[in-house]
């Protein structure tokens, strides 16, 4: 597959390197250089066409540092813990499922310390550096603590997720849409994580961008309005069943999961689907892509289903790059202790339900002189029990008993009498489970581009290496090409790059060196067309346009290019159906 020679051009024409080089560099930062830039950025636009324009969730953006009471509320100052061993000699530290996955084939994620302790001491695993022993696991806490303000009285943390800010302006964001589920919010930007030992590039970062979708619905109804539109499509599923048993992914229909029950809900179901057509039009072959189940143990503090999308890598094997999870009520209900605020929707009934209400009225002149100082206590035991249960023993025994600590009481229907009356309701409060997509945009970067090296031979004959990226996301889309450094063909080309630059579409011109030798520097970054100004494009006002994955070419009217550029890109037509 090429991550050498991938990671080669990315360095070298300016996608992603290292982070603060000139100082020797810091493990789990990257920057992404000026190609890298702009691909990052087409790659999340073509996110928000899939979640922000189809789906019609909209996007917030909320802080990167939180303060210490959201994130205790939401579980992660107790729960968002990495396993870590340290060698007693050399003091390199590793994550410790990580160490004995390397060293036994075995997934340990989310097993206790002490289990891992066990398992490092019976297989005699030591330290990769120095062979030393290695020291009793023990959690540590990934996130990045801060001070707010210069008291030091107030602890921040930089977020490890951008879930967190969705679910704290929850409020907000339900008034928004007026309470009818199923609703979607989604947030794209930084998260960060102090990585226990980041050895493995922009797969394992300290700072890294997510895209995320929240997305709200009825706990007593997971269906998806276009089920019906998906039942036929096939996914790669790699299900709990299959991994304890060590069987291999099966490939099933979304119907055959569903009524298998290997996938939870339409909702969870439906999210794959997305993901594997985003996955899809960034060109990683099908071949490459898998759903695989999370184990029980290995799920996070707040999930009851969980499905990463896999990529297959050369370098690191299948890496996940989206977690797709089932994440119940576990935040809304935490917010809502820790807050105190009310996080619940009103849910309205389609028509609205009749119910028989029993109410109690008490007779409090026989209180006092009755339960003396446990009159208060007696009301609301009393009002608490179902009235069934008191209304049936008076019947059955002319009388009801009950106890307040060690004292015993008895009463009769002259302490207590019910009312009875019909109601209509309209509704009830409920809180939404959530259904969650959580991407990882560097992982995808770094997929996307490492299944685009392609080697072959070019039009000149000669072997060619190049990024193969789709001309929806690559950020170059056309370069400008002189077929000579000379005017006046340097002068129509320069033109001609203005005007696409003026239409939104970056272009870059190259005179420089042979036409073949300039092919292929803009096949090496992944320049999806080519446009070639010559000598009759003086008098024709036409140019060639050459297709980077074929080399097939051909001549179109000068005047016509930004909207034939703006269609191939966007794929309204492919470059067969292109007219002369
Ligand atoms: P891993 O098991 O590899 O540490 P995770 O299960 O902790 O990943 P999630 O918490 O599910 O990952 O995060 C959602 C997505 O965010 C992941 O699918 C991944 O693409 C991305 N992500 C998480 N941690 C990192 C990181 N350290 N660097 C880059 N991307 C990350
Ligand atoms: N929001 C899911 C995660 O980052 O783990």
């Amino acid at each position: 597959m090429g991550n050498e020679e991938m990671m080669s051009i990315s360095k070298k024409r300016g996608f992603l390197y290292p982070s603060f080089e000139i100082y020797s560099g810091v493990a789990g930062f990257y920057d992404y250089g000026p190609l890298g830039g702009i691909l990052k950025n087409n790659i999340m636009n073509l996110w928000r066409k899939y979640y922000v324009a189809r789906e019609g969730f909209y996007e917030i953006e909320a802080p990167t540092i939180m303060p210490r009471e959201t994130l205790k509320a939401s579980g992660h100052v107790d729960n968002f813990t990495d396993p870590m061993t340290q060698c007693t000699e050399c003091h390199e530290v590793y994550r410790a499922d990580h160490i004995i996955e390397a060293a036994i084939n075995k997934e340990v994620e989310g097993l206790p310390d002490e289990e891992l302790t066990k398992i490092i001491e019976d297989n005699n695993i030591v330290c990769e550096n120095c062979e030393g022993k290695l020291s009793p696991v023990r959690s540590y806490n990934l996130m990045f603590k801060t001070e707010i303000g210069v008291s030091g009285k107030q602890i921040g943390y930089m977020r490890p997720e951008t879930a967190q800010g969705i679910f704290i302006a929850f409020k907000r964001i339900s008034r928004f849409y007026k309470d009818k589920l199923p609703f979607g919010i989604v947030q794209l930007g930084k998260s960060y994580r102090n990585e226990l030992s980041p050895r493995q590039g922009v797969i394992r970062l300290r700072e890294f961008t997510q895209a995320e979708a929240e997305i709200f619905v009825d706990p007593s109804d997971k269906s998806h309005r276009y089920y019906k539109n998906i039942e036929d499509y096939e996914l790669e599923l790699y299900s709990q069943e299959e991994q304890l048993n060590d069987k291999k992914p099966v490939r099933l229909t979304v119907k055959d999961a569903i009524e298998s029950n290997v996938v939870s809900s339409e909702m969870l179901v439906y999210q794959l689907v997305l993901a594997r057509e985003f996955l899809k039009d960034l060109g990683i072959p099908n071949e490459a892509i898998r759903f695989r189940q999370h184990l029980p143990d290995e799920m996070a503090h707040y999930a009851i289903d969980c499905w990463d999308a896999e990529v297959k890598t050369d370098q690191y094997g299948w890496v996940e790059i989206i977690g797709i999870a089932d994440r119940t009520d576990f935040d809304l209900k935490s917010h809502i202790k820790h807050s105190k605020e009310d996080l619940s929707v009103f849910k309205e009934y389609d028509t609205p339900k009749k119910v028989v209400k029993t109410t109690p009225s008490f007779n409090m002149k026989k209180f006092g002189p009755t339960f003396k100082g446990d009159s208060p206590k007696a009301k609301e035991i009393l009002e608490n029990t179902n009235p069934e249960v008191i209304i049936d023993s008076f019947k059955t025994n002319g009388t009801y008993k009950f106890n307040i600590g060690d004292n015993e009481y008895e009463i009769d229907d002259s302490f207590i009498t019910f009312e009875t009356k019909e109601e209509e309701i309209r509704g009830e409060r409920i809180v939404p489970h959530v259904i969650e997509p959580s991407y990882g945009i560097d992982r995808i970067i770094y997929s996307t581009l490492l299944h685009s090296y392609t080697e072959d031979v070019s039009d000149e004959g000669e072997k060619r290496a190049y990024l193969k990226i789709p001309a929806i996301i690559a950020p170059i889309k056309v370069a400008i090409l002189p077929l000579v450094n000379k005017e006046p063909l340097v002068d129509i080309a320069k033109d001609i790059e203005i005007t696409l630059r003026e239409n939104n579409m970056i272009s870059s011109f190259d005179g420089s060196g042979t036409i073949g030798r300039r092919y292929a520097r803009a096949d090496e970054i992944g320049v999806p067309f080519a446009v070639t100004v010559d000598y009759d494009t003086i008098d024709d006002k036409k140019v060639t346009i050459r297709n980077r994955d074929t080399f097939e070419q051909k001549r179109v009217a000068i005047r016509r290019l930004p909207i034939i550029i703006k269609e191939l890109v966007e794929g309204n037509i492919t470059f067969e159906e292109l007219e002369e």
